[in-house]
Order: structure tokens, then sequence, then C-alpha cells
């Protein structure tokens, strides 16, 4: 066994929903509810997600006092709510515009570049059924070897040709063909390979293959590959990604639930030190599309009984996350997906039990914790981690990591007229770092020193409990010497962060740690401070 390996187990519910979001109007979703409307049904038995803390999510009802895991639900920030748009949010990847859909068929200039790049021309260019439009337009597609091209109301570009017109290596590349120019506006989430055989009415053969859209910017897949950790795969993740970071070798394509858990248990066995990314897809294609609540509410209670397995094999390090992508409630009319919040239930020997993350506003605070766990960089992808909030022990940030940040702050000081640039950092009991570095005018008098700057953006930004201060300052261009804090700022820290508060500077060439009230005996204390 690899010794102090930390793996995350994220595992998709696909669709499984904890009530409407609160934009749900604008998708006509209001009263959508996918977990409400299942767990109601004979057939839901799920006494291993009820332990975790699946029902102490807020809106969600009925758990038990003492919950073995943590919990919470987030909202979707993105302008979709399709499977991709989900997935590619939890990893950190929030899209501003929809994929584009095409009611009306693609545009003229679309058709006439794709005939050009192909050589051949278009038959169709509408939505249509798959099997109905080989129907229609394979006779004139075999005597004029025109492409039959059609849409459907997902954002999707299908090319359909009959494999002794244009043989499947051939398709594939016409595929790649349109997969290359739809980008940007007309970046559809996936173009398909449709080959179909035999004589009229033929029949579609088993060579379909998507191609689909590559997430246009990083996603924590891209972050945890990149920091050499392993990026692990079951079911549709790798085709959601467009295998991007993803290496091929861990791409699980599956045929079922059964067959992703079974994958799973197999992957819990083996080692690795990375992100196991797991998508069930049975719960939103077999039963939430089909208004199934029985079958929807029986594959819940199977789910769980595989979960009564998975837990006794969980390793110290190992963190389970049960999530979803978005909703798709089978007791309403509708058949599409619902804008719901989403559920995550965590797990894990190193998990407070208990702990309620509450509500979240974007579902890549998931990847934003997830790579604070692997203590991997986020980079530019997006959300907030919340796992000081979840775990037992919060990591704890030492004086070196603390110098470091504010001698990083010190590169953003402004300070033309002294020639001299100091940083600072304060560290807020909840482990969040605020940084300042020193602002110099030209009238002198006003210039804010780095501690003041610091403690001012906190203040500004909500934070009230501080525990140190770390002030990194030199001369320009050299590397930090002697800075102690200037008598205005010993004042400023001890009147808003409390007697107790830790400076961290250097003095004599040596980093010295003292308490404010060590470097301000018997300053102003008329009135009592923040703390
Ligand atoms: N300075 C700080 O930023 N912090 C201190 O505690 C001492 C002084 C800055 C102010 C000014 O921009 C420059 O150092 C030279 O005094």
């Amino acid at each position: 066994m690899m010794k102090d390996a930390k793996r995350v187990f994220l595992i998709i519910l696909d669709s499984m929903g904890v009530g409407e979001a609160p934009d749900a109007y604008k998708w006509h979703d209001q009263g959508s509810n996918t977990l409400g409307a299942i767990r109601k049904h004979e057939n839901f038995d799920c006494p291993n997600l009820e332990r975790l803390g699946l029902f102490n999510i807020k809106g969600v009802g009925g758990g038990p006092a003492d919950p073995a895991g943590a919990f919470g639900r987030l909202m979707e920030k993105s302008e979709g709510k399709d499977t991709t748009t989900g997935h590619w949010e939890i990893a950190g990847l929030v899209s501003e515009q929809p994929f584009p859909t095409y009611p009306e068929g693609f545009p003229d200039d679309v058709i006439a570049e794709f005939s050009r790049l192909t050589g051949r021309g278009v038959l169709c260019n509408r939505p249509y059924s798959g099997t109905a439009v080989i129907s229609d337009y394979g006779r004139e597609h075999i005597e004029t070897g025109k492409l039959i091209v059609y849409t459907s109301a997902d954002s999707v570009f299908q090319i359909a040709a009959h494999e002794e017109v244009v043989p499947v290596d051939e398709l594939y590349r016409y595929c790649d063909i349109a997969r290359g120019m739809l980008q940007g506006k007309h970046g559809v989430g996936r173009v398909i390979a449709r080959p179909f055989a035999g004589e009229w009415p033929y029949f579609r053969t088993p060579r379909r293959h998507d191609f689909s859209l590559v997430p246009p910017n990083d996603t924590m897949l891209d972050r945890i590959a990149a920091a050499g950790l392993d990026v692990v795969t079951v079911g549709k993740i790798y085709d959601i990604f467009a295998g991007k970071s993803i290496p091929g070798t861990e791409c699980r394509r599956t045929g079922s639930n059964a067959e992703g858990m079974k994958l799973t248990s197999e992957l819990q066995k083996r080692d690795f030190n990375g992100i196991c990314f797991v998508n069930l897809v049975d719960f939103d294609m077999s039963y939430g599309h089909r208004n199934d609540v029985p079958g929807y509410a029986a594959a819940m209670t199977e789910f769980d009984r595989w979960l009564g397995g998975f837990l006794p094999g969980m390793r110290k390090g190992d963190i389970l996350m049960i999530s979803a992508d978005h909703g798709c409630d089978p007791s309403t009319p509708s058949t599409d997906h619902s804008r719901e919040y989403i559920p995550l239930v965590m797990y894990g020997s190193g998990i407070k039990a208990g702990a309620d993350i509450g509500t979240r506003a974007t579902f890549a605070d998931i990847s934003a914790t997830i790579l604070d766990y692997l203590g991997v960089d986020k980079g530019k992808t997006a959300g907030v981690s919340f796992l000081r909030e979840i775990v037992k022990k919060p990591k704890t940030i030492s004086d070196i990591d603390l110098c470091a940040a504010a001698e990083e702050a010190r590169k953003r000081s402004y300070s033309p007229y002294s020639g001299y640039s100091v940083g600072a950092a304060l560290l807020c009991k909840d482990g969040r770092i605020f940084t300042g570095c020193n602002i110099e005018g030209p009238t002198f008098t006003p210039t804010s020193c780095a501690e003041r700057t610091a403690l001012v953006s906190a203040v500004a930004a909500g934070a009230c409990n501080f525990e140190a201060i770390a002030v990194a300052g030199g001369k320009h261009g050299e590397a930090p010497s002697d800075c102690t804090p200037c008598g205005v700022c010993r004042q400023f820290l001890s009147d808003l962060c409390g007697r107790n508060l830790k400076v961290i500077y250097r003095s004599g060439g040596v980093l010295r740690k003292k308490c404010i009230s060590e470097l301000l005996p018997e300053g102003f204390d008329g009135m009592d401070g923040v703390n």
C-alpha cells in the first residue's frame, strides 16, 4: 500500500438533484425535486446514505441527529443544466454561455464551410429522429454521396452515412473536421458519427462515435495531472472531458450502474494518489428521462447496498464524495433535466462527522476543495475550498508559509519614493491569509504600510479573528532584510487583532516571533479591540 497516499473518490449519481435551485424559474423547473420524488417510493431504502448525512442537507430533511459524514448542497453557476456543463463546473470550469442548439438547423455559412472541407454536399440539416433521418434521406445519400447532417434538442452535430458509401474511418475524419470548425460560438457539445448499413429502411451500426468539445479552460483534472498525481475515471467522465488530462488507460466506459460500481470497487483495492472520478448514468438515462419513479428509487437502493460494501474498504487518506450534476425529477411531466441544487455527502477517516457546509454558490467549490486536499494549486479554476470546514484537523500554516506569502505580497509594493518595499501576510483563525504591501503617494504622509494594507483588506472582507502576521521588507530588488513594524502599525494591529497577535519579522538578521503586546508594551488600550 502506498504510504500517505491521498485518494478522492468522487461519485456522480447522474441527475440526483435535491430540490429546485433559486433560479429554477428561468428554466421552468419550479417544484422539481428529484430526491424528494423518489424517496417516498417503497423501492427506496438507503440506510447508508442516510447515515452519512444525505437527509441532513439543508432543504432535504429527515436525517439522523449524529450523521457520520459531512454534507451540504451546491448551486449551479453555469448557464446550462446538461451533463457536460454540470461536470465541468464540478471540476472548476464555469460556462458563461450555454452550449448552442439549432432548432432551425445549422447556419448556411457553417454548412458551406463543412461542404468545402469535406468535398461533399449536405442533406437534411435540421432536428430529426435518428432512425427516421436514414429512412427519409438514405436513398438520396446513396445516389449523391451527400452527407446527412442533423441535430436534436441537444447541442449536437450528427453526421449519418452508409458504410458502403462513406467508409467509417472517412466518416470519423469528417467528424474531426466538423469538431475543428465547431468551436467558440458554434461550440456544440458533441459531434456524433452515425454510420448505418443494409437496404432501405437501413439500420444503424454500433460504430457510432462521439467527439466531445474539449474543455476550453483548465479543470481540476488538468491541475491534478500537471502536479504528477493520478486521474482515474469510470463511466462517461472520459468523454465528458474529451479525454483531456486523462490517460487512455484510465478511461473505463461502462454500460450500466452495476458495471460502474463494480469497477469502482476494483479501483478501491488499487494504489493510486489523486482522484477517481465516477459517473453512474442509469439514474438519468434509464429512469430520470423516462419518468420512472419506481426504477429510480430501486437504482438508489442498489447503489446504497453497494455503498455498504465500499465504506469498510476505505483507507486512511481516502475521501468519498457523493454528488450529482443536475436534477431530472421523474415525477414531473417534463422528461428533461431540472435546475436543482446538487447534494454533497463526504466521508473519510479525516472528515469531521456532522460538518455542514450549508449552501454553496457554485459546484466548483467541490474541485477547489479536492485540489486543496491534494495540495495542488488551483490555478485559474473556479470555486472556494471548504476543506477546513470538513476536516477533523485543519492544516496548520507554518511561519515559513506565512513569511513566503509576505514575500510574495512584497513584489506588489508601490514604493517609488522610498525605494523600500514591504509585504505582509495576515493569518486568520479560519485559515484564510490576507496580504498587503506598502503603497506610497507623492504626498508621503498618507502612505499605507504593508501591515495596515493587509489588515484593512482582511477586515473589509469580513475577517475578524486573527492569529499571526508576517512582515518582509527591504530595499527594492534586494532580499528581505531587517524590518520591524512601525509604531502606527503596532498600534493598529493591537487595536484590531488583540494583544495576543503573533508578529513574525526579521531583526538582527534572524526571524523572530513575538506577541504584539511585547512589541508595543503599554500601547494605547483605552478601548477594547475587535478580539
Ligand atoms: N513600511 C511598511 O510598509 N511597514 C512598516 O512597518 C514600516 C515601513 C513602509 C512604509 C514606506 O512605504 C516604506 O516602508 C519606507 O518607510
